[in-house]
């Protein structure tokens, strides 16, 4: 079976570079892996009173889309040094319920960018402690940031094949991470 990932951006605008750096990968893997791209603009900041035997809609369908996925994406633009707070907000809905989020045990891959020169690469690490805080399986290398974003992607595809590789070859590290865990589930 081919897998099923799940990407998600961490950028709410409609002219997002992440959201573009993630069709443009869908684009790139198809037909032999499965993308959804998923944003985030439908959930509501994480709130512990709405988060008991029911939550807002779009809370629980994030929480039912990360279960349902073999591994997820996480495209998140540089803040202030930091992951987009929607991004942070996402992984907060996924780390609960505590010992039972759909993060938990969850083959992750962290990819930032921004248009300047530094590829978003401060913002990593914090997105990369949080994941494991959530349980998650993050992929411990490559460390995924694209400089100079918006003239890597265009019209939804790659410009740039050099990036095209680099983030092709995450994707791959990310497929041999739900492998083995496959495998391991298996034994
Ligand atoms: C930014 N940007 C930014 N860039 C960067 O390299 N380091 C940073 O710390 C920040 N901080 C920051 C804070 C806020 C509030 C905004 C709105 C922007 C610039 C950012 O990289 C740029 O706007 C990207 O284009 C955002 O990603 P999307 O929306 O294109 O996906």
């Amino acid at each position: 079976d081919r897998p099923k990932l799940l990407g998600i951006s961490g950028s709410l605008r409609s002219g997002s570079n992440s959201t573009a750096l993630l069709e443009a990968l869908k684009a790139a893997l198809a037909p032999s892996i499965e993308l959804t791209v998923l944003t985030l603009n439908d959930v509501p900041l994480y709130n512990e009173d709405e988060d008991s035997a029911t939550q807002p809609e779009g809370a629980a369908s994030l929480r039912a889309k990360i279960a349902a996925a073999d591994g997820v994406i996480f495209v998140s633009p540089e803040y202030n040094y930091g992951p987009s707070g929607a991004m942070k907000n996402a992984v907060d809905w996924g780390s609960r319920p505590y010992g039972k989020g759909s993060l938990l045990g969850k083959p992750v891959l962290v990819v930032t960018s921004s248009p300047g020169s530094t590829g978003g690469i401060r913002a990593q690490a914090p997105l990369r402690e949080s994941l494991s805080a959530a349980g998650a399986r993050v992929v411990a290398y490559p460390h995924l940031a694209v400089p100079g974003v918006a003239d890597k992607v265009k019209d939804g595809a790659f410009t740039d094949e050099k990036t095209q590789k680099f983030l092709t070859g995450g994707i791959n590290a990310l497929v041999k991470e739900i492998e083995l865990l496959a495998h391991a589930k298996a034994g």
